[in-house]
């Protein structure tokens, strides 16, 4: 019994781990150089100065892809952001998110508390 214990924990660990890595996708210095784009509302950083368009720096990234999407689809309604993920796929939106997730910002911070 206590061996059935310990091989189920080690199996549960393991899925634990896999599913830790799907959530880490993608790849914030392919993000960086897509960002160009974004930097002029956005802020360079995603620390934007005007409240028109809102921060993203150290947004979630899994929250950075859902509105991406939702742009794409209609969903969230806004002509601006519609034009800029038009041509986005879905690995630019994961990338994208995960660079911006990075940078530190106001978002960020709240996070650390
Ligand atoms: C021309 C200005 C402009 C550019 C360029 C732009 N955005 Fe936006 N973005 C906006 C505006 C305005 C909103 C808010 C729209 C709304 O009210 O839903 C927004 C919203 C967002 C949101 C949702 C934020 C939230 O808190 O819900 C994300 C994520 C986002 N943009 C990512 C990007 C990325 C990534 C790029 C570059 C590929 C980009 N944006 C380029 C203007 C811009």
């Amino acid at each position: 019994m206590k061996r059935m214990l310990g091989v189920t924990t080690v199996l549960a660990l393991g899925l634990l781990a896999t599913q830790a890595q799907a959530v880490k996708k993608g790849d914030p210095m392919r993000g960086q150089e897509l960002s160009a784009t974004c930097v002029a509302c956005h802020g360079p950083d995603g620390n934007s100065p005007v409240p028109e368009f809102p921060r993203i720096a150290g947004q979630y990234a899994d929250y950075m892809v859902q509105a991406m999407k939702a742009y794409k689809t209609g969903e969230r309604n806004n002509p601006i952001m519609a034009g800029i993920v038009a041509s986005l796929s879905e690995r630019d939106m994961e990338d994208l998110a995960a660079f911006f997730s990075q940078q530190k910002g106001d978002l960020y911070n709240l996070r650390l508390k």
